[in-house]
């Protein structure tokens, strides 16, 4: 088994950053010790297979997505990241686990869709995955098939209250299904928006003939998103269920989570680094089609709103709880250009998946969070929520050795075209200046990204069982 030596790094935990040594042993971190303490370090820098300095760097846990879509089938065509070509992107940026999202549509069943899932991603892999259930048809035959999941590793479930005709749940479905979670401790996860509403909008739009990309977000009002946060909170609170409100871009829906969180409710928030940098003037209103690159759901906010700076202070407090990509990217041409006089027709998403760590560590470089609330929103709190801390999200004894050794007087530019490794023909985050750098990557101990160069392959990423979510407020 090899045996790495990390020696002269600052070690960042989400409740601290310390000088410490880390010892990794196989696939595992063995300990992790105060330098000069003991001998022992110079022995360990003399006997180790691999020795890793890292003076001046930051050595964190990998970081850990809770929201891709690889390969989805969305929109009239599939995202164009692979379970291989995501995961490999995801590494390059210092993540090394996400949790993809297992689709039953309506008329499936819960288990082939898990099936399918598990054939699409197993032996592709560079990176260590798991599995949400997306829950498209509740029914007395999908609740018990949430049971199995559970059984299985997959703990979490999430509904839609956008996308009638696709994903959609009505009222009463999403009771039945956050009764079935709460009796199984399993977590709610939720798109809260309301889509009868906007799909009346959208409609509207289209006929005045506003096809552009940028109607896509007048279409979809932050009241709509409030009012979806707000109800899917009253109906967890009449079930008992734990609730994770997925990609939150509006700040009054944030405020309704807030409020819950205050009076002891279990609700939780996620956002995306789209939602923290990203706007509807400038990007979603680039001239021409341009905006299509940035057509996700929930929608990019207006600046002038102010929604930025409060979703930045809501990481702050603890209300938004993790900080996830929601990768789903399409290429422009062949994709996002279906939707060419008809924002309607863009497919959904954004991908995200490479530059998360980057640009979250932006905001520390920012002063908008502390280095301790970057590796709690990145790494550690989405490994708790979803059941696998402290396998994972952590560097402590026992932990699997996923470690990221940052440096933070390093620079990355986000450019043009081919500078980043996600399949997509274009970046979101193009002309993005982040300060710092991902420098070193190891996933169960073994080093996939060093220097520029990537050493993983496909297949080193196994599935990850979960265990229920530590997830109480
Ligand atoms: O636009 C998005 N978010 N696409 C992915 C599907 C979803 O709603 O998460
Ligand atoms: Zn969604
Ligand atoms: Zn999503």
């Amino acid at each position: 088994m090899t045996r790495t030596f990390i020696h002269g790094g600052t070690v960042v935990s989400a409740t601290g950053s310390q000088l410490l040594d880390v010892l990794i042993d196989g696939e595992t971190i063995a300990a992790v010790l105060r330098p000069g303490t003991t001998a022992l370090g110079s022995d360990l820098a003399a006997t180790a297979d691999v020795v890793i300095d890292a003076t001046g760097r930051y050595v964190i846990p990998g970081g850990v997505d809770p929201h891709t879509h690889m390969q989805m089938p969305f929109g009239g065509t599939e995202a164009s990241d692979t379970f291989e070509t995501g995961t490999r992107a995801a590494a390059w940026g210092g993540t090394t686990t996400i949790v993809d999202f297992a689709i039953q549509k309506p008329g499936e069943r819960v288990q082939d869709t898990q099936a399918l899932w598990h054939a699409k991603a197993q032996g592709k892999c560079a990176i260590d995955y798991g599995f949400h259930q997306i829950v498209g048809d509740v029914n007395d035959e999908s609740l018990k098939g949430m049971a199995e999941s559970v059984s299985e590793g997959v703990t979490s479930f999430k509904l839609f209250m956008a996308y009638p005709g696709v994903f959609y749940s009505d009222d009463g479905q999403i009771l039945r299904a956050m009764q079935r979670a709460g009796d199984l401790g399993a977590l709610l996860m939720m798109h809260a928006e309301n889509g009868i509403a906007i799909d009346v909008l959208v409609e509207q739009s289209i006929a005045r003939g506003d096809t552009a990309p940028y109607f896509h977000g007048t279409s979809r009002p932050w009241q709509l998103e409030e009012e979806a946060t707000h109800r899917a909170i009253m109906l967890a609170q009449v079930t008992g269920a734990p609730l994770y409100v997925v990609h939150v871009s509006a700040k009054q829906a944030l405020e309704q989570i807030a409020t819950a969180r205050g009076r002891g409710q279990n609700v939780f928030g996620e956002t995306c680094p789209q939602y923290l940098y990203l706007s509807l003037e400038e990007q979603l209103g680039a001239p021409g089609f341009e905006g299509a690159k940035w057509v996700c759901s929930t929608p990019l906010r207006s600046r002038e709103e102010g929604h930025q700076d409060e979703l930045w202070r809501y990481i702050r407090t603890g209300d938004v709880t993790s900080v996830a990509t929601d990768h789903c990217p399409f290429c422009m041409k062949g994709q996002k250009d279906m939707g060419v006089g008809d924002f309607s027709k863009i497919p959904n998403g954004i991908g995200g998946v490479e530059h998360r760590m980057d640009l979250m560590f932006q905001g520390v470089v920012d002063g908008r969070i502390s280095l301790e609330k970057w590796v709690e929103v990145c790494c550690t709190a989405p490994a708790r929520m979803f059941g696998m801390y402290p396998r994972k999200g952590v560097i402590s004894p026992g932990a699997d050795a996923d470690v990221v050794i940052y440096d933070p007087r390093g620079h990355t530019s986000i450019g043009l075209g081919k500078t980043h490794h996600m399949n997509m023909d274009y970046s979101a985050y193009e002309g993005f200046e982040i300060g710092g750098h991902v420098d070193t990557v190891l996933s169960r101990g073994r080093v996939i990204v060093n220097d520029g160069q990537y050493l993983g392959n496909a297949g080193h990423g196994r599935f990850i069982r979960r265990a229920l979510s530590q997830n109480l407020i």
